[in-house]
């Protein structure tokens, strides 16, 4: 910082800006507004379900049915974009996550009726193997390790059954190399020139996923229970970078950080590095931790908001966030 913007005082006194709500407003760096959330979504097979996640309260499942009447409010709203994970039933599951590139299978299912309702909604869908093994891990196991090659070639089909089926946005979050160049020529040959790839690009192996794997049911199934031989260590920093450079190169269209507020520090490199849409994924346990605290009246509400915008201010561009419903209607009242 240059001598001349460091003042002195009282010629200065940083607190005459802060003295008025207008000139408070006036002088604000960063906003969060309604086009910046992106809603996850949980969704379960059968009719009229709605099932409360124990450990991610004030979040459920629902069946395709009821996904629609939250669309509806999300669309009213103006969310731009959900993010949906499905939780299959374990007898569907099996130690190749076959149902993975069925064309009927829930998710496909799901975003081909979210498309039919709400066409105008942006729709983002995980390519990884997880919900749909018996063992829990995102790719596939050959002589005791997730082996990377034989999983691309799976991810590259699921990818392409779910473009089939009306998706806007991929999103890979595996972690396997390679699979974000396998899928984009996959829907190059096959016509989705226009199909986005949101790349979970720097994606720790973190505890706060803990919430999540409940509420797709393969947190019981998880051999080995860690998922440290694809996931990124949480110690690493220039190791994102890299990871970010790749999935570029690869044909990633915009790049996710993940979790969110405990990575702060890498959202702000990799955007000041790249310059290339970046996205923070405030993850299940962020959710819960806040949520918890504010049950709990430990915390006031307005919480969610300075969590949002610890985003914004790192540099990213959007958030996936639990908190984005309510977020939006207090956004829209304001
Ligand atoms: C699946 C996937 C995970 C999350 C998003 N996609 C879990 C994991 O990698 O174990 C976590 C999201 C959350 O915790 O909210 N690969």
């Amino acid at each position: 910082m240059s001598d001349f913007n460091m003042g002195q005082f009282p010629t200065t006194r940083l607190r005459r800006l802060r003295m008025k709500e207008f000139s408070r407003r006036m002088i604000s760096e960063n906003n969060l507004s309604v086009n910046d959330l992106i809603w996850p979504l949980f969704v379960c097979e059968g009719s009229d379900v709605v099932e409360k996640i124990n450990s991610m309260p004030g979040v459920s499942r629902y069946s395709i049915n009821n996904i629609l009447k939250e669309l509806e409010t999300a669309v009213k709203l103006k969310i731009p974009a959900v993010a949906l994970f499905p939780q299959i039933d374990s007898a569907l599951k099996d130690e190749s996550g076959s149902q993975a590139i069925d064309e009927n299978n829930l998710i496909c299912r799901t975003i081909k009726s979210i498309k039919k309702n709400f066409p105008d909604l942006g729709v983002i869908c995980d390519v990884a193997l997880d919900p749909f093994t018996s063992h829990g891990h995102d790719g596939l196991i050959v002589n005791d390790i997730v082996d990377n090659d034989a999983t691309l070639e799976i991810l590259e089909k699921q990818a392409l059954v779910q473009a089939h089926a009306g998706c806007d946005i991929i999103a890979p979050s595996d972690m396997m190399d390679g699979r974000v160049g396998r899928i984009r020529s996959m829907l190059e040959k096959n016509n989705f020139h226009n199909t986005l790839i949101l790349s979970y690009a720097a994606k720790y192996a973190s505890k706060f996923y803990g919430p999540f794997r409940d509420a797709i049911s393969s947190s019981g199934n998880l051999k080995g229970g860690s998922k440290s031989t694809y996931q990124m260590d949480i110690a690493n920093s220039d190791e994102a970078l890299r990871e970010i450079a790749l999935d570029i190169k690869e044909g990633a269209d915009m790049v996710m950080i993940k979790p969110g507020m405990p990575y702060l520090d890498i959202i702000q490199r990799v955007k000041t590095e790249f310059n290339i849409p970046t996205f923070a994924y405030q993850v299940s346990g962020e959710y819960s931790m806040i949520k918890g605290a504010i049950d709990n009246n430990w915390l006031d509400s307005k919480v969610i908001k300075e969590s949002l915008l610890s985003f914004k201010r790192a540099g990213a561009d959007g958030i996936l966030t639990y908190f984005a419903k309510e977020i939006a209607e207090e956004l829209n009242n304001e």
